[in-house]
């Protein structure tokens, strides 16, 4: 599709789609649970609609008014086998969190998805699994999807130091010991999204965190909860940086979630000298408003336990890079080269194809401040992220046009992602 470019004083209020993580946890928690969970907010992407999915095909009552998502649980014993292999679609959290959930269950599940879902490593997750009792195994012998998850209603318990810094294989280890006899202990190698742990919490269950480290006594059961899930910063970021490198720019973003494990991104922006306004509004559910303004951005460093904390966001972080002064370099983040798909690559690829200075590292990028962008072709590679992250840079490019190729990836996370943007240059932008 050809995107809009040329744009400056975007202004106006954004209410950001509803949080991906939370919403995916919503649902499994509500179908593990006894009795009725409410979901109100859920994100209605492609990703989290494969996990209702998958949870209806487990034999889980799902309804869905339009507004509120009821879950009728019947705990974990309610899970029935699915009389088709479950399509996770591009998700990768639904394929590696109902795994830990599954291996537990005594049945056989085969689970697939996309072109992309093909290409995902799955060892980080049936390793622990498979210790832990399970069978998991992938395609022809590989650690590739499809995946089939021979499940053992006697899962032991597990002590795992984990290689990677990852909330999804995390949160695999946490489902499965939940259902395991005894104290199963997860060291994370850095601090990850801790939305599971905290849902362990809200449906009633307990779960010992301190430091990275993570202490869980199995079995537990859990009660059906009201759930309302808040914005989704991963998504707000897009219009964070928006309105610091578009010209004369002021954008409310309301409703973000703020919690902690999340908000790298506004402590980067801080140190590039953005200038950002976060007001936290709803402290129970950890949410709130965030302004920014058009500003005169440096170049940083952006390396070590921040990285886990703003993972999604560094395609759209170095794009900011490129309109900041100077040099930013970003380390610690070989994680992106298995996400929806190689993001160092993708980033570096498409980006200095529009005119800017990035080198790609076996961990990271090498952003080179400032520099104009111009137009041409570009690709999303089929991921909602680099879509969206180029969709905001084309909004900087004064001469030629850009067109995006695969521009549908957005509905993953964010289905109203262009009706968004155009309210902000309708709303006295140009
Ligand atoms: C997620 C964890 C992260 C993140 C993904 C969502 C989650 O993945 O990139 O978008 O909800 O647990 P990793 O656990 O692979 O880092």
């Amino acid at each position: 599709m050809k995107l809009a470019t040329n744009k400056q004083q975007l202004s106006g209020t954004i209410h950001v789609p509803s949080d991906k993580s939370i919403s995916h946890r919503s649902i499994m928690f509500g179908s593990i649970a006894h009795g009725k969970t409410t979901i109100k907010n859920f994100l209605r992407g492609e990703d989290c609609l494969s996990t209702l999915a998958a949870f209806r095909a487990l034999g889980v009552s799902i309804e869905d008014d339009g507004e509120t998502i009821t879950v009728h649980g019947t705990g974990f014993e309610g899970l029935k086998p699915s009389k088709e292999a479950i399509d996770v679609g591009n998700s990768g959290t639904t394929i590696r969190l109902i795994s830990g959930i599954l291996a537990g269950r005594p049945f056989t599940t085969k689970l697939f998805g996309d072109a992309s879902i093909a290409k995902r490593p799955m060892a980080r997750v049936m390793n622990p699994l498979n210790e832990m009792g399970a069978d998991c195994t992938g395609r022809e012998g590989s650690e590739f999807p499809p995946l089939t998850i021979n499940g053992n209603k006697e899962l032991k318990p597990l002590h795992y130091n984990m290689p990677v810094a990852s909330a999804q294989v995390k949160s695999a280890i946490l489902f499965a010991a939940l259902q395991a006899e005894g104290e199963t202990v997860v060291i994370e190698k850095e601090k990850t999204r801790d939305h599971t742990e905290d849902m362990i919490r809200q449906f009633g269950g307990r779960v010992d965190v301190s430091g990275k480290e993570i202490h869980l006594q199995g079995p537990q059961t859990f009660t059906g909860q009201e759930v309302n899930v808040p914005g989704d910063i991963s998504s707000a970021a897009f219009f964070l940086v928006a309105g610091l490198i578009l010209p004369n720019s002021r954008i409310v973003l309301e409703n973000v979630g703020l919690n902690p494990t999340r908000t790298g991104i506004i402590d980067v922006i801080k140190q590039m000298g953005g200038k950002i306004i976060v007001e936290e509004v709803d402290k129970e559910n950890r949410s709130g408003r965030i302004t920014v303004e058009t500003s005169d951005l440096k170049g940083t460093e952006i390396k070590g336990e921040i990285i886990p904390r703003l993972i999604d966001e560094l395609p759209i972080i170095a794009l900011m890079a490129t309109q900041a002064e100077g040099t930013t370099v970003i380390r610690d983040a070989e994680e992106l080269k298995v996400k929806e798909t190689n993001r160092i690559d993708a980033v570096a690829n498409e980006l200095n194809h529009l005119g800017a200075e990035i080198t790609p590292t076996d961990d990271g990028l090498i952003i080179q401040g400032k520099t104009a962008l111009n137009g041409g072709k570009v690709t999303s590679y089929g991921d909602h992220r680099i879509g969206m992250m180029l969709q905001i840079a084309a909004l900087l490019v004064e001469e030629g046009e850009v067109e995006l190729e695969k521009a549908d990836a957005i509905a993953v996370s964010y289905p109203n992602f262009f009706e968004d943007l155009e309210n902000l240059y309708g709303a006295g932008g140009k």
